[in-house]
């Protein structure tokens, strides 16, 4: 089995530039593109940010971290990462923009290359429907912080090949994952579970049955959860996570899946959670404060 060395990476936001950083630690090149310089130079912070505090936290030596600096490559041109043996995708959950990307790295790149996305909860079919190579397509889905989370998922639809699923496989392995196999539904196995727990939580901020700080506070002592779910969505991302409930719904038309009212009025108010600086919580201060409902 030809082992996978060379990686793209499409998007530098919290995910994309957590999985370049990823690769670039576990010893092979990656190219990670972005759609303009500005977007591109916030990325690039944000690995040389997380590279410095695993320094900092001893996880990784400073040789260690320039070495891995050095296997990052940036650009805003798609066409670069097309001679890689594995392109993965981690734009905005956006169906047309995942299929527009992979549209132009069909064309592109050769028959070999492998793509997968980084999905929450889109069909990774629906992509592999659109391009030449749907046995070469797949789901990877790593965790946020990619650096500090060990899970991924990895998602064969019906028509990935043995052969790309294994190399995909053994690739996840090689970056120190811990990969679980999933099949091609809506949510994974992760996010199937979590997503409506997070919204029952946002309901319950709704009912006012309880403050936001309790509310997380419960499920960490209760649950021994490391976050409550007001601060995990906060972490993911308001807007995210809105589009991943807005996919789950619409997929299983179950009304656990629907987002609340609530979620919809803090994206129209780009209160995107910890990457704007408010969401449930401030960001702005020192420590994050509920800010009430
Ligand atoms: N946030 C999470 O916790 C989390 C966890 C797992 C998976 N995901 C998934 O990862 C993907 C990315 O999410 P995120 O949280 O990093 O979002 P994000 O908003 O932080 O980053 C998305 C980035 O994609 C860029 N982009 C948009 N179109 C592009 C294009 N054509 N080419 C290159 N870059 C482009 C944007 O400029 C932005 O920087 C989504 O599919 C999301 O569902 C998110």
């Amino acid at each position: 089995m030809v082992k996978i060395e060379t990686v793209g990476v499409v998007g530098c936001g919290l995910m994309g530039s957590g999985i370049a950083e990823v690769i670039a630690r576990a010893g092979k090149q990656v190219i990670v593109r972005e759609v303009e310089e500005s977007a591109l130079e916030a990325g690039r912070k944000r690995i040389v940010t997380s590279l410095d505090r695993a320094v900092e936290r001893e996880k990784l030596a400073p040789e260690e971290r320039e070495r891995a600096w050095d296997r990052i490559r940036f650009t805003t041109r798609l066409e670069e990462l097309a001679d890689r043996d594995l392109v993965i995708e981690a734009v905005i959950e956006e169906l047309a923009v995942k299929n527009e990307v992979f549209g132009t790295l069909d064309r592109l790149a050769p028959e070999e290359t492998i793509f997968a996305t980084n999905t929450s909860s889109l069909p990774v079919t629906e992509m592999a429907s659109r391009v030449q190579r749907p046995d070469r397509m797949v789901g990877l889905h790593f965790f946020n912080p990619v650096p500090v989370m060990k899970l991924v998922e990895l998602v064969r639809t019906i028509e990935t090949s043995d052969e790309t699923y294994q190399r995909v496989l053994a690739f996840a392995r090689s970056l120190g994952k811990e990969p679980v196999s999933s099949r091609d539904t809506s949510g994974f196995l992760v996010n199937l579970l979590l997503v409506p727990f997070v919204l029952d939580a946002i309901r319950q901020v709704e009912r006012g049955m309880a403050s936001i700080e309790d509310i997380d506070t419960a499920m960490v002592l209760g649950l021994g959860h490391p976050m409550g779910p007001l601060t995990l969505c906060d972490f993911v991302g308001i807007d995210t996570f809105h589009r991943i409930s807005e996919i789950m719904y619409e997929e299983y038309r179950e009304v656990r899946y629907a987002p609340p009212p609530l979620l919809k009025r803090m994206v129209v108010m780009r209160r995107y959670g910890r990457k704007s600086g408010r969401g449930f919580y401030d960001y702005t201060g020192d420590e994050p404060v509920p800010i009430p409902i």
